[in-house]
């Protein structure tokens, strides 16, 4: 049976599929990825998201996030893929999205449930009082921003190299992990840690693997099922192979 094939099949057996999404699920939506072809670490060191480096140089590591993350902030659209984990999501098969991305694109496709592993950049929080702002173009006029409570630097919600992941992302992941049977990896170089011990966590717990990406990634070789495209191909292959 071919690979779309037995992918379809494994998806219409389950009602309790789980997707892991990175970088690679946005990159038809017009945000780069960290690494492979055009990748932002190949063009800016990523120590300025090193969180001992913004505490010391805050106004230096906000240029770079404001040039990298923001740039795209309310521009990039959510694509096929998106909305396909969206549908599988409303039809009762899939129990929620696990993602590494902060670009808030599964919940604008309608993804209800979402772990944001590496949270939000759709918010900043002071690090002095804790106070949250809503991200708004305004807040980044002037960098660094600063709180209008306590006058501290705000930070981006997200997580920075260095920061623990979110407790509630690590009990909401755990709980999916034990409840879903299969996980759809979708683009992701699974490089990172502690993400990407999510698709090993998943094989131990006998849960069967789709991944999708058009390279090989660290995931590959343990999945049950390697679709070898980009994500928005495989979506529109997947829906018509469910006639969803
Ligand atoms: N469709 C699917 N996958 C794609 C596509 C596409 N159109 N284009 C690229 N990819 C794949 C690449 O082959 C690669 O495996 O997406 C992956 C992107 O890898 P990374 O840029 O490393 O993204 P990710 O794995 O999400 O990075 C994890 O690293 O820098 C940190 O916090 C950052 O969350 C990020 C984490």
């Amino acid at each position: 049976m071919d690979a779309l094939k037995k992918a379809a099949a494994l998806i219409s057996g389950s009602e309790k599929i789980v997707a892991f999404t990175g970088a690679g699920i946005s990159v038809e939506s017009g945000i780069p990825p960290f690494r492979g072809e055009n990748g932002l670490w190949s063009r800016f060191d990523p120590s300025f998201l090193e969180l001992s480096f913004f505490y010391s140089n805050p106004g230096e590591s906000w240029k770079l996030i404001r040039d990298i993350f923001y740039e795209y902030f309310g521009k990039a659209k959510p694509n096929e893929a998106h909305y396909f984990l969206a549908k599988l999501e409303e039809n009762g098969k899939l129990i929620g999205v696990i993602t590494q991305n902060i670009d808030n694109l599964h919940q604008e496709a309608g993804s209800k449930k979402v772990v944001e592993y590496h949270g939000n950049s759709k918010y900043l929080v002071c690090t002095k009082c804790g106070e949250r702002y809503d991200f708004t173009p305004k807040i980044i006029e002037k960098i660094p921003p600063l709180c209008e409570k306590c006058k501290g630097v705000l930070k981006p919600d997200f997580i920075f190299f260095g920061e623990g992941i979110p407790l509630n992302a690590i009990a909401e992941t755990e709980r999916l992990l034990n409840e879903g049977d299969l996980l759809m990896v979708i683009g992701t170089t699974g490089e990172v840690y502690p993400a990407g011990l999510i698709p090993v966590e998943a094989k131990k717990k006998g849960m069967a693997i789709i991944e999708i990406n058009p390279e090989t990634s660290k995931v590959t070789h343990f999945a049950d099922v390697f679709l070898r495209m980009k994500a928005t191909f495989a979506a529109k292959a997947l829906e018509k192979e469910l006639g969803l």
